[in-house]
């Protein structure tokens, strides 16, 4: 018998058998985007509450940004450091004026980004704190996700993450996540260069510290001349309801990663920011990337700023924030244990083991229903659509859960 497949289930072996098996995605194939929606191979639209972990914040396919795109794209797109371009000069004024910097350092991806702090961290661990040579050490706290880069996976406690992949990068400290004790101990040593952190850790589940941990841990990092570096590759960039997660409490990293919505899903673009006492410490040669600040990406990047500026993103961020978990709140559910977040970075936890396939289960029924997440560590669910959603869509949206929440119950 010839069996006919839907156009669905030919695009996902397709993947299957020519792709590498690093990934789980849910069952369904996009074809589309446009604001907060996307629509599949079958015609089908959804609600996007996933936001390519944060990467769209603009909204998918932002016509400024598909302008500044498709305009620089026709002119020059790449010309490596090699040589000056017209457009990076402009860009890095604008971004380190917006920001609050001196200089920026432009990357790819967001663990590029990462990489790229900690060189400039340990660089001037040896240039100016004199720590002896290969002895810099940086502390990190347990549950971040920064990237898959070796480097990365040695900071992980997520045994999915470095498992098989050693040995490991030395030189650092794994300290419980919002506990300013274990921090000030680990500080004591004269050869911490810097501490990184994620705001709020998004990967582990969107997972909040206690108001004022970020402040505190600045502090502490100055007490004991340790670089404060924060990863807000995801919360940064009008997400958690601010420019940076960081301004909810005035801290100003000492050095910030950006990436993901720094482009607003266009391609890979990432910068890390600080000022010259520690960007000056890395000398010319000693540090790049081919695609690093890029004519192409540095147009889309201006743009991309310019759209959260310019459309109020942050502000929609928390007061949309604000309605969602107001309203999900107010649903009476068996199955939702914790409902949390800030601005339009959410999560909920489902009561039930990290390995139980519940919240799997519950995203396929919310696939069905129109609305598209996907769980993280089992049983964490994030609810993080593009900035860009109205009230209008947001209610339609907590509809669509209400609605699926009381499906799901009524099969368990
Ligand atoms: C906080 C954080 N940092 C860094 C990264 C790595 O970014 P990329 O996947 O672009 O390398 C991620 C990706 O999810 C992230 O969430």
């Amino acid at each position: 018998m010839h069996q006919i497949l839907s156009r669905t289930q030919y695009y996902i072996d397709l993947e299957n058998k020519y792709g590498a098996h690093n990934y789980h995605p849910m069952p369904v194939v996009l074809a589309k985007g446009e604001g907060v929606y996307v629509w599949d191979v079958e015609g089908k639209r959804y609600y996007d509450f996933l936001s390519a972990y944060s990467a769209v914040n603009q909204g998918h396919c932002h016509p400024k940004i598909v302008r500044a795109l498709v305009e620089q794209a026709q002119e020059l797109a790449l010309t490596s450091r090699a040589f000056y371009n017209n457009v990076l000069g402009e860009y890095e004024r604008y971004i380190t004026k917006l920001l609050g910097y001196d200089k920026v350092l432009p990357m790819n991806t967001g663990v590029e980004g990462g990489e790229t702090a900690l060189k400039l961290a340990r660089k001037w661990a040896y240039t100016v704190k004199r720590v002896p040579e290969n002895q810099a050490k940086v502390v990190f706290v347990e549950g971040n996700f920064w990237g898959r880069t070796l480097a990365a996976i040695s900071s992980s406690t997520d045994p999915s993450s470095y498992s098989g992949f050693g040995p490991y990068m030395p030189g650092y400290v794994i300290i419980p996540y919002n506990d300013l004790t274990a921090l000030e101990k680990a500080l004591q040593d004269p050869n911490v260069a810097a501490f990184m952190v994620e705001p709020i850790q998004g990967e582990a589940g969107v997972v909040l510290p206690d108001k004022g941990y970020l402040s505190a841990a600045y502090n502490l990092c100055q007490a004991n001349n340790v670089l404060f570096i924060a990863d807000e590759v995801q919360t940064g960039l009008a997400r958690t309801g601010k420019m940076m997660c960081c301004d909810h409490e005035n801290v100003k990293p000492d050095i910030l990663i950006l990436g993901k919505a720094l482009s607003g899903g266009m391609l890979p673009v990432s910068a890390v920011l600080c000022n010259d006492d520690i960007m000056l410490c890395i000398k010319p040669g000693e540090h790049g990337s081919t695609y690093g600040g890029n004519p192409l990406a540095c147009k889309v990047a201006m743009a991309a700023l310019e759209v959260l500026v310019e459309e109020n993103l942050a502000d929609n961020a928390e007061r949309m924030g604000h309605i969602l978990r107001t309203e999900l709140r107010a649903i009476k559910s068996k199955i939702i244990k914790d409902i949390r977040g800030m601005g339009l970075l959410n999560a909920i936890e489902i009561d039930c083991s990290e390995d139980s396939p519940m919240a799997w289960n519950f995203c396929l029924k919310l696939k069905q229903n129109g609305l598209l997440a996907k769980p993280t560590h089992g049983n964490k669910i994030r609810f993080a659509p593009p900035l860009v959603i109205t009230e209008e869509q947001l209610y339609a949206c907590i509809d669509i859960i209400r609605k699926t929440l009381m499906e799901f119950e009524a099969t368990l």
